[in-house]
């Protein structure tokens, strides 16, 4: 069965929500009044499939779709207690790109062991380089936690990118501090315009919204960019390059929508698959995964959620689809 749209879409990279809880609270992610998901968790014991039975999923997804990477995300991935059986599973099923998305916090415990289980890429959230401001945006004080965790992941040969949700009157002024963090790390950095998620769904985003021409603007007052810029097929993140040759991304879902090319699907912890973040819509696959052609026209199914164009937003918050 061919797993086409009309667009000439296919699913080729996966996004597991491994968990909805948190230990941040990011004000971009949660209201103040979630705690983080921290509330979530008696229901998510219940609601959450055993580990090997997430991971079957997945491995039933992959003989489909054959899937260039998978993704692991959250809530936060590093809360996952078998995290690391959970991605051997995935890598002695013959997934050769396993990577994660994570706020870094748990990163300087566990980075050995997700390198000695294969994990070569890594994103990492952060939205400032100032403490301060680091607090207000994820609601916890965790700053020096993270950079340790950076350090670790480097340090264990883990290739590591950082995301930064740039938020007006918040953090705008952190554009060019991590510019400047990511080039003397040497590592990748990709601005993130504020997504009408969540909370943001129905309000306050005009507000907050800061966009990819207002990043540029800020950057070129002391680092002038060279002139090209380009977006890989089916890429979130437009690369930029500096006069000095340093390259950063801007992932730019209002100004310069990316949907058209989309491959992204994502599964959540309790067995279901979503073909869009702009689609509440999810299909409940977790009793179905041995069946193929059943499978099969769920994915179809899934593929129709994609928008034509553009992100339109979503009430469903990142912290249970997965960032
Ligand atoms: N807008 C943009 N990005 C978001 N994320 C979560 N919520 C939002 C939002 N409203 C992304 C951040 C974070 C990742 C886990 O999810 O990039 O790093
Ligand atoms: Fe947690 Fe990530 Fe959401 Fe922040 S963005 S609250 S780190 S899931």
């Amino acid at each position: 069965m061919e797993i086409k749209d009309e667009h000439g879409r296919t699913f080729k990279t996966l996004r597991v929500s491994l968990t909805s809880l948190c230990n941040f609270g990011c004000v971009y992610c949660v209201n103040s009044e979630d705690k983080g998901g921290l509330n979530d968790i008696n229901s998510n014991a219940i609601l959450h499939l055993d580990y090997d039975k997430l991971a079957d999923l997945v491995i039933h997804l992959h003989k489909i779709l054959q899937f260039e990477s998978v993704r692991l995300t959250g809530g936060e991935p590093m809360l996952y207690q078998n995290l690391i059986p959970f991605i051997q599973i995935l890598k002695s099923s013959g997934i050769k790109n396993v990577k994660m998305t994570t706020n870094g916090f748990n990163l300087k415990q566990k980075a050995e062991e997700l390198a000695s289980a294969g994990v070569k890429d890594i994103n990492i959230s952060l939205d400032s380089i100032d403490p301060e401001i680091f607090k207000v945006i994820a609601r916890r004080n965790f700053h020096r936690q993270v950079i340790e965790g950076i350090d670790a992941a480097l340090k264990n040969g883990i290739s590591v990118k950082l995301n930064a949700v740039i938020m007006r009157g918040l953090n705008e002024n952190q554009v060019l501090p991590l510019l400047e963090y990511a080039m003397s790390k040497k590592i990748g950095l990709r601005y993130l315009e504020l997504m009408r998620m969540g909370h943001f769904y129905s309000k306050n985003f005009n507000e907050y919204f800061f966009p990819m021409d207002d990043i540029l603007s800020v950057i070129n007052t002391k680092y002038p960019l060279a002139t090209s810029a380009y977006r890989n097929p089916s890429a979130t993140a437009k690369i930029f390059q500096l006069e000095n040759e340093y390259e950063f991304g801007i992932i730019a879902n209002e100004s310069e929508p990316f949907c058209s090319d989309c491959d992204r699907l994502r599964l959540d912890s309790a067995g279901n698959i979503y073909g869009c973040l702009s689609e509440e819509k999810s299909e409940y696959i977790s009793d179905i995964a041995g069946d193929e052609i059943q499978l099969s026209e769920k994915l179809i199914e899934a593929l129709k959620h994609k928008q034509p164009l553009k992100f339109k937003g979503s009430p469903l918050m990142m912290i249970s689809i997965g960032g």
